[in-house]
């Protein structure tokens, strides 16, 4: 949450900021705001609202200055105010500061300060950290850079800061904690420092993503400098970006919610890439392959996760348990974290976070390894800050996702899961050999079924129309289809703000039937399998109190098509892989209606794409 941004260079500092800020805008859009150095002078400017609120402002103000800071915001301490917008500044005006994250002693920091005299001008726990620096800086004699090393070592929390100050025009410090943090090295001795690399890929593809309580310090005409909070000096590790900058751009699509359901097919491939082969008749994850044998021996995995990552973990837990016999149990990181749970080293502890930075995720995490469990992590991001605390893991490779609302990271993470399902079954030897090719093959055909599905477009966006106007959707699923129907009111929720629950099939008769009536949606998965008859009769009960069914239905299934009020037709498939074909008309219903009733699509109210705060 909140994107950060930081340029120093010989370059104009303000077009790169600016740039930076429109690609981290995913991140927090409640306010944005930029702190420049010319020559001896700090000019900041800051405005409520998005990115080009901020933009449009900045049309009449003087933005020149080769040094800079950026920040577009996710509110936690404040309202949404120009006043509560970053960057903060000490009160002499010398010192500017931005910062991702959350201080959690700040009410004990700023009685301190104002008993020394300082006055605080906005609601932030970000303004603290600012004046803590002039503090400090003024009281040691010590130049902001040790100033801030300084007041680190006083504050509790989660932050990504970069700080810079007029006094030193050339410099710029920058520190992490929980927060992620990269520094961009460019050709001209130039540096860049944002949230995620998707701000510097275009000027320079080596990166140092900055570890835990590291501080960087940057000098114009000076190699980059890192060092850990107690002042000690480490080697950075530069790596090298493999981001393209193509895959940050909406590539013709109105949103990129919409592009990223149509990259499906290319992303579910790219996520075989190199694992699958089925015509020789092998799974290999190789990032997780070491820890297979862990995991086939585990008690149980304990998957960790929030939102739709927590929904593909409820399919790999289906997917695990019916393959390779293992007990699996999916926990909300959030919950888990608070409850004292009975982990140990028998234990295998599985991550799955697109972001990679999720602060429960992370935290959850954290709290197995300190109990001696494995942990594994199943992230998107690469480099992210989950990618690198565990034990090992494996990428989705979906590719940046932009959209707010999680589409193609979903099909991915549950590509991953499927593959490791099957991976772990045929080790473990719970299903035949002909079984585990016939699955694979299966599994290698999902994306071009994916896209015959993505071909229903237009007919998927004539439903849409139909239920723009509700106020309520139910969504039904049974097995691993239970997770896709939540999946499903998820994402209408969350981008179009109509009120939506998904339950098992089953359950609705314990309660939500009560809620049918000739207004109310049903979309219900009723694919052919195991539950194929269980789930008509789930509908016939619907249409018995005339909710509205749309029903996912398998090709060809005439008789579904005749008891549904609508259907969609998804190609036929193994059950197993049910859940990522049925994902994709929801993923659509969702964005259509989103779109036609006007909300912002790729930005949705009060969301940011990575929880970095608890
Ligand atoms: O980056 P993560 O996968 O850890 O994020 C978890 C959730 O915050 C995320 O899935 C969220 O629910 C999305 N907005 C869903 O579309």
């Amino acid at each position: 949450m909140c994107g950060i941004v930081a340029y120093i260079g010989k370059e104009q500092a303000f077009p790169i900021i600016l740039k930076g800020l429109k690609r981290l805008e995913y991140r927090g859009y409640d306010s944005a705001g930029i702190a420049l150095i010319n020559q001896d002078q700090l000019n900041v400017f800051k405005k409520a609202g998005k990115v080009s609120n901020l933009e449009e402002f900045m049309l009449h103000q003087d933005h020149n200055g080769t040094s800079g800071i950026g920040h577009t915001r996710w509110a936690t301490h404040g309202a949404p105010t120009d006043t509560n917008a970053h960057p903060h500044v000490s009160m002499d005006g010398s010192i500017a500061l931005i910062h991702n994250g959350i201080i959690e002693n700040y009410n004990a920091l700023k009685q301190e300060l104002i008993r020394q005299g300082y006055l605080f001008k906005s609601e932030t726990d970000t303004e603290v950290l600012v004046h803590l620096v002039d503090f400090i800086s003024k009281k040691e004699n010590v130049w902001f850079g040790e100033a801030l090393r300084l007041a680190l070592l006083n504050v509790v929390g989660a932050y990504a800061i970069v700080a810079i100050s007029k006094n030193f025009p050339g410099q710029m410090v920058a520190a992490r904690k929980s927060s992620p943090l990269v520094v961009g090295i460019g050709e001209n001795g130039d540096f860049y420092l944002a949230s995620d690399a998707t701000p510097i890929v275009e000027y320079t593809k080596r990166v140092v993503y900055l570890e835990d309580e590291e501080i960087a310090v940057i000098k114009l005409g000076e190699e980059l400098k890192i060092y850990n909070i107690s002042d000690q000096e480490k080697t950075p590790y530069i790596q090298q970006l493999e981001l393209e900058l193509e895959a940050l751009e909406k590539g013709g699509y109105d949103h990129f919610m919409l592009k990223e359901i149509h990259e499906q097919p290319r992303s579910i491939h790219d996520c075989f890439r190199g694992r699958l082969n089925s015509s020789e008749g092998w799974v290999s994850l190789g990032g997780l392959k070491e820890y297979e044998q862990k995991m086939i021996q585990a008690k149980r995995l304990v998957i960790v996760a929030c939102g739709t990552s927590w929904h593909a973990g409820l399919v790999g837990e289906y997917l695990i348990e019916e393959l390779a016999r293992i007990n699996v149990e999916v926990e909300y990181a959030s919950e888990f974290r608070y409850r004292n749970p009975i982990i140990s080293e028998e234990d295998v502890v599985i991550a799955i976070s697109q972001s990679g930075e999720t602060a429960d995720t992370l935290a959850a995490l954290e709290l197995a390894k300190s109990k001696g469990a494995t942990i594994l992590g199943i992230c998107n991001v690469v480099g992210s800050s989950i990618s690198r605390i565990t034990d090992a893991g494996s990428y989705t490779h979906a590719g940046p996702e932009i959209g707010v609302a999680s589409t193609k990271a979903f099909t991915a993470q549950v590509t991953i899961l499927s593959l490791l399902a099957l991976s772990l079954a045929h080790k473990k030897g719970t299903i035949s050999e002909s079984e585990f090719r016939i699955l694979i093959a299966e599994l290698e055909a999902i994306p071009e079924k994916v896209q015959r599905v993505l071909e229903n477009n237009a007919d998927i966006e004539k439903i849409a129309l139909e239920f723009k106007d509700v106020t309520n959707a139910l969504y039904l699923g049974r097995g691993s289809l239970f997770p896709v129907a939540l999946e499903g009111a998820l994402k209408l929720k969350e981008i179009s703000y109509i009120h939506a629950e998904g339950y098992p099939a089953a359950e609705m008769k314990h309660g939500p039937i009560a809620l049918i009536d000739e207004n109310m949606p049903i979309f219900v998965i009723a694919t052919q399998g195991n539950s194929y008859e269980k789930v008509v009769s789930n509908i016939q009960e619907v249409k018995a109190r005339k909710g509205k069914i749309i029903a996912i239905v398998t090709e060809g299934d005439e008789h579904l098509k005749e008891i549904a009020d609508y259907h969609i037709e998804i190609p036929k498939s193994h059950e197993f892989f049910v859940p990522i074909l049925a994902t994709i008309p929801f993923q659509l219903i969702s964005y259509h209606i989103a779109v036609m009733r006007g909300c912002n699509v790729d930005q949705p109210r009060n969301l940011a794409k990575s929880v970095t705060v608890e």
